[in-house]
């Protein structure tokens, strides 16, 4: 029997191959959950996957064969599926004239199209399960845009909190649905720029420093487990104090 603040939990994973998905992985599988780790980094996917005794599934999101393929691998592995995580996501920069609808589609695609078809490819299986929670990872860009160049990020973002408000309303009481808003976080998505300006001490973050991957996941990991079950249909800022204010 494992032990655990989600012991027993079978949960999948996207983005677990680096980052905030990886720190997740690592902090579930601590926590007694059995996982299926998504993401199109196979290399990275593999050493992850092979440390923390998980399945693994390669996926280009937001491919939708893909996707359903992956989630069926995923219950026969697990024996089924209480717990969705969804964390891959890009970055998505540049300025309005400058965005092609090629960086527009993609962006979407990956950021919002993706937590979609997965939440869709899940359902069956979390109402099999009789209860579910699914975390998705937004951006405080979803919540309040902080710098230009950034249009498709927050669009794609911004969609997300809302469709996770929407799913926790449609899906409940059964299923709770709830989204973390991460602020500036030391990952390789982060943008140097970005790093320096949370720092300052003109900073809009009120903590002046960026967040690690571990705070991140914290949230996440409360947010999956029954430490939460009074909560469903939040937005989640852990961003170092700067929607707030
Ligand atoms: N780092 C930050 O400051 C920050 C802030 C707010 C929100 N976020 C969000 O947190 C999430 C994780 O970001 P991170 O900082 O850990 O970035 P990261 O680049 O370290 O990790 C992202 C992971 O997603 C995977 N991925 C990307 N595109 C994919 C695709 N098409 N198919 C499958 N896998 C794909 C990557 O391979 C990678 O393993 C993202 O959704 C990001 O938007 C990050």
């Amino acid at each position: 029997m494992r032990e655990g603040r989600v012991a027993g939990r079978r949960i999948i994973v996207t983005g677990a191959a680096s980052g905030i998905g990886l720190a997740t992985a690592h902090m579930l599988a601590r926590e007694g959950a059995s996982l299926s780790l998504f993401d199109r980094d196979e290399a990275a996917l593999v050493q992850v996957a092979t440390m923390l005794q998980a399945h693994h599934a390669t996926v280009d999101l937001p491919d939708e064969g893909a996707i359903n393929a992956a989630v069926e691998a995923a219950v026969k592995a697990m024996g089924g599926i209480d717990g969705l995580v969804n964390v891959a996501g890009i970055g998505g920069m540049g300025r309005l004239a400058d965005l092609t609808l090629a960086d527009w589609t993609r962006t979407i695609g990956v950021n919002l199209t993706a937590p979609f078809l997965m939440m869709r490819a899940v359902l069956p299986h979390l109402q099999t399960a009789g209860r579910g929670t699914i975390v998705t990872i937004a951006s405080g860009q979803g919540l309040t845009p902080s710098a230009p160049g950034m249009a498709a990020y927050c669009a794609s973002k911004g969609g997300l909190v809302t469709l996770s408000k929407a799913m926790a309303l449609e899906l409940a009481p059964a299923i709770r649905v709830n989204c973390v808003c991460p602020g500036v976080v030391d990952t390789p998505l982060l943008p140097n720029a970005m790093r320096a300006v949370a720092r300052k001490p003109e900073s809009p973050y009120a903590l002046k420093r960026v967040g690690k991957a571990e705070e991140i996941a914290s949230a996440i990991l409360f947010l999956t487990s029954d430490e939460s079950a009074f909560v469903t249909g939040i937005a989640m800022a852990v961003d170092g104090g700067r929607t707030y204010h």
